[in-house]
């Protein structure tokens, strides 16, 4: 098949839709989206199972578990490997980083999941699923979507600022600005109309630098 034909079948959902649904064998058992109802979903895959920059990104993703539970947060891996692949790797890692991998990884031998979410990258590979992470809210919409090459491991620190941005601002209603931090400043939406800008420097409680931009504690 060309690579053309190749990505015209590719299906990529977008940032506000729902979260294509899914029932997949796990290291952990058979896990359903639906599971994840009422939760934030960080749903991630990675390009195989016994490979160097993944084991690097599991260790790393084990280490921030505790801090996305915190936030009401799943974090639930895939690649294209099998369920036994999957208990074998998990248990390497164990031994050798003595590290517990405590959240479940999709087998998707069959690249069912892979395939509705847009994870593998023709181009890059035919075989493996690319480094993507999907953000899923509690209402199990898209709210985020992260791509990285096959040679290349995720920032750990991003993936917990990306979902503590995104429920400061269901929470707030507020944007947040660049390299923003918990703790930080948020932005306070633009004014809607020319009466609503000739107030905002009057506003209480807010850090004014000028009609279009203010900042608020959150
Ligand atoms: C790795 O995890 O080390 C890796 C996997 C696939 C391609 C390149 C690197």
């Amino acid at each position: 098949m060309e690579q053309t034909e190749m990505n015209h079948q590719v299906q990529m959902p977008r940032i506000g839709d729902d979260a294509p649904t899914f029932n997949a064998a796990t290291s952990q058992g058979n896990i359903s989206l639906e599971d994840y109802k009422g939760k934030w979903l960080v749903l991630f895959s990675h390009p195989s199972d016994f490979t160097p920059v993944c084991t690097t990104e599991f260790v790393g993703l084990q280490e921030i578990y505790p801090e996305l539970k915190e936030m009401n947060t799943e974090l639930l891996g895939l690649s294209v490997d099998s369920v036994p692949s999957h208990i074998a790797w998990i248990r390497s890692i164990e031994e050798n980083f003595n590290t517990n991998i405590e959240f479940p990884v999709i087998a998707d031998l069959d690249k069912q999941v892979a395939m509705k979410y847009g994870m593998i990258m023709p181009g890059e590979s035919q075989v493996e699923t690319s480094r993507a992470v999907f953000v899923i809210d509690d209402k199990q919409k898209i709210r985020s979507i992260i791509y990285y090459p096959l040679t290349t491991g995720r920032n750990m620190q991003e993936i917990l600022r990306l979902v503590k941005a995104l429920q400061t601002t269901d929470e707030h209603g507020v944007s947040t600005p660049a390299d923003w931090q918990e703790g930080d400043k948020a932005v306070v939406s633009p004014p809607k109309s020319q009466e609503e800008a000739a107030k905002r420097a009057e506003e209480e409680g807010i850090e004014y630098i000028d009609w279009y931009i203010s900042k608020k504690d959150v």
